[in-house]
């Protein structure tokens, strides 16, 4: 369809990420805080019905891509039903979901049947005692057969997200990249990001560069050639294998030169980039019983005011204030 949504740096926004959520079933250190977290309320979050209104407007405009993200999407009841009226919406041609696995195995077959053809999973450990640490929940077993599940389901590929944080997971970066001889997943290792100033101290980071340099060990690596469209992470295969490993630099080597997103946040509002606090509120009006035009307006709203590129550097000091679990990555 028509692109209207092109921003000040004739970028064609086409992706949005929808957080339908923001209440999760693991509490990750690098994403919400020890301490009970206010969730919102059941009135404060956009109902799937406003979801989907948005989503038309927004096809309407030129989105073609949406993936589904929390929180945790699916401990949203309803979840599944939503997945599939999204999918059979006309216009888009890729419907996906970022999870964090744990309850991917009991829904799987529902997701594939609601029409979902990829998933990311977010695994930052192969050991238990390690996923307890990072994640304050004992639940390594279940992402596990959770991905397994998916995998046997037929979902391609499947992505694997790990954030790298030294001192806790980066002794497993080997490991986890040698999944790729064994499964055809892609298993792609994070920054670790200042969002919500909650998590490790950001000294923990470990940035792109040592992370290549720990995954040579196990052969030689080969640039998968990318696409246009193919989002953050540089990609690659090692000699062999049958996934492959993928580098999301967000702070040391940020893709925003080729940034096309947009993100509806659970709360309802437009958000011009994950690392800038600027959003543009959609609920009030929407539940004003605003027009289609008037929520075509607040896209374009949006897409002139997205900034050229994040202005967070290595230097480890400044900080977005939401909460990651309230954006959705
Ligand atoms: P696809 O390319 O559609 O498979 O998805 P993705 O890799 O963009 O999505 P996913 O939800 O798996 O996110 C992987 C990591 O990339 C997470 O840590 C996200 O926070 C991060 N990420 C996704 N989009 C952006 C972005 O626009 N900017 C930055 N800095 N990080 C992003
Ligand atoms: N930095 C980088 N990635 C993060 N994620 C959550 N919080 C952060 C952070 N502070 C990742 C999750 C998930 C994805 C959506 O975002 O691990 O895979
Ligand atoms: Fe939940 Fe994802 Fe946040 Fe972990 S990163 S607490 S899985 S929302």
């Amino acid at each position: 369809s028509r692109q209207v949504l092109t921003d000040r740096y004739q970028r064609q926004l086409s992706y949005l990420r929808v957080s339908v959520t923001d209440r999760c079933n693991l509490r990750c250190i690098y994403c919400v805080p020890g301490t009970p977290v206010p969730r919102l309320k059941h009135e404060d979050i956009l109902r799937y019905e406003e979801i989907l209104r948005v989503m038309r407007v927004g096809i309407g405009l030129g989105i073609n891509k949406v993936r589904v993200t929390g929180g945790e999407p699916l401990v949203r009841k309803g979840i599944t039903g939503f997945l599939e009226k999204l999918a059979v919406m006309e216009g888009l041609r890729d419907v996906s979901l970022t999870t964090n696995g744990v309850r991917l195995a009991e829904q799987v077959h529902e997701i594939r049947k609601a029409g979902i053809q990829r998933i990311n999973v977010s695994l930052d450990t192969l050991n238990p005692a390690t996923f307890m640490r990072i994640t304050r929940r004992d639940r390594f077993r279940k992402v596990w057969a959770g991905i397994m599940a998916a995998h046997r389901a037929g979902f391609d590929p499947i992505k694997i997200n790990a954030v790298v944080l030294g001192g806790i997971n980066d002794s497993e970066v080997v490991d986890l990249a040698r999944l790729t001889f064994d499964y055809p997943f892609h298993v792609r290792f994070i920054e670790y990001m200042p969002v919500g100033n909650v998590g490790p101290d950001y000294s923990r980071r470990i940035f792109r560069d040592e992370i290549l340099e720990r995954i040579y060990r196990l052969g030689t690596l080969t640039p998968v050639s990318r696409k246009p469209l193919d989002g953050p992470a540089e990609r690659y295969r090692l000699a062999g294998a049958q996934g492959e490993i993928g580098i999301i630099g967000a702070i040391s080597h940020n893709f925003c030169s080729q940034c096309n997103r947009l993100r509806l946040t659970a709360r309802g509002r437009l958000r011009t980039c994950l690392l800038s606090d600027e959003e543009i509120d959609l609920i009030g009006p929407l539940r004003k019983g605003c027009t289609d035009r008037d929520l075509e307006e607040i896209f374009i709203q949006a897409a002139r005011r997205k900034q050229e590129r994040h202005h967070l550097s290595n230097t480890l000091t400044d900080k977005v204030s939401d909460r990651m679990s309230a954006i959705g990555g």
